[in-house]
């Protein structure tokens, strides 16, 4: 299932995002806005139950989250952005890392680094990368969890091309993706059109 969260504050700071005379600073600020209002519906179905305590007036019984415990994994790099502004939160989310990027020649993804909760069998997992552009990368990653033993696992990115979205479905059909826009296609590059350029590089300031 795709979700396109359409908002009107997710569009007009992705629209920030996509302006090359975006620097640096804004550019990491916005992603980390975007994430977290994407994280807003990402969470919609998470489980309650209930507390009995006293407010200051009366005691009662008040929802609290009560369902799986999370874990947020970051694709690096440009995913931890991510991670980092919704871990705020939900502080008490575990937070994965994988390594990965994607050969400029090849478009194939490389792994470099993997590190993940020892349980995460037991949580909802959130996988965040901003661009979900031919999906190779999210694709590898998406099986790299189910190795790991993840089970319910819900894809967060900033931006699709149709490619990227067809490949997880392809690969992952279980795997919800959520997305602030679903963009045309991609170039010869391997680049999302229209875009917003390097994810990472912009993130990172690098070049
Ligand atoms: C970017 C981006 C995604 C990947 C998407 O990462 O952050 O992970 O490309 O492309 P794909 O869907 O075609 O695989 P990149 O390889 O540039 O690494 P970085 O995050 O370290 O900059
Ligand atoms: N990775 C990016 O950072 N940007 C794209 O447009 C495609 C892949």
């Amino acid at each position: 299932m795709l979700t396109t969260v359409d908002h009107p504050l997710i569009q007009h700071k992705l629209s920030l995002m996509r302006d090359a005379r975006t620097g640096v600073k804004e550019f990491r600020e916005l992603a980390g806005e975007v994430s977290l209002l994407l994280a807003y519906e990402a969470m919609r179905d998470l489980e309650l139950t209930s507390a009995r305590f006293a407010t200051p007036v009366v005691e009662g019984e008040f929802p609290v989250l009560g369902g799986k415990k999370l874990a947020l994994v970051a694709l690096l790099r440009a995913g931890l952005v991510m991670t980092e502004a919704i871990t705020g939160l939900v502080p008490a989310a575990k937070v994965g890392h994988i390594g990965m990027y994607r050969d400029p020649q090849t478009l194939t993804p490389v792994t470099y680094y993997s590190k993940l909760p020892g349980d995460i069998a037991a949580r909802q997992v959130f996988l965040t990368d901003p661009m979900l552009a031919t999906g190779g990368s999210a694709v590898a990653a998406l099986s790299t969890l189910k190795e790991a033993g993840a089970k319910q696992i819900k894809l967060m990115c900033i931006l699709a091309a149709p490619e990227g979205v067809a490949a997880v479905r392809e690969a992952h059909p279980d795997v919800p993706i959520l997305t602030a826009a679903l963009d045309d296609g991609l170039n010869d590059h391997g680049y999302i059109v229209p875009g917003l350029g390097d994810a990472g590089d912009r993130i990172y300031g690098t070049k």
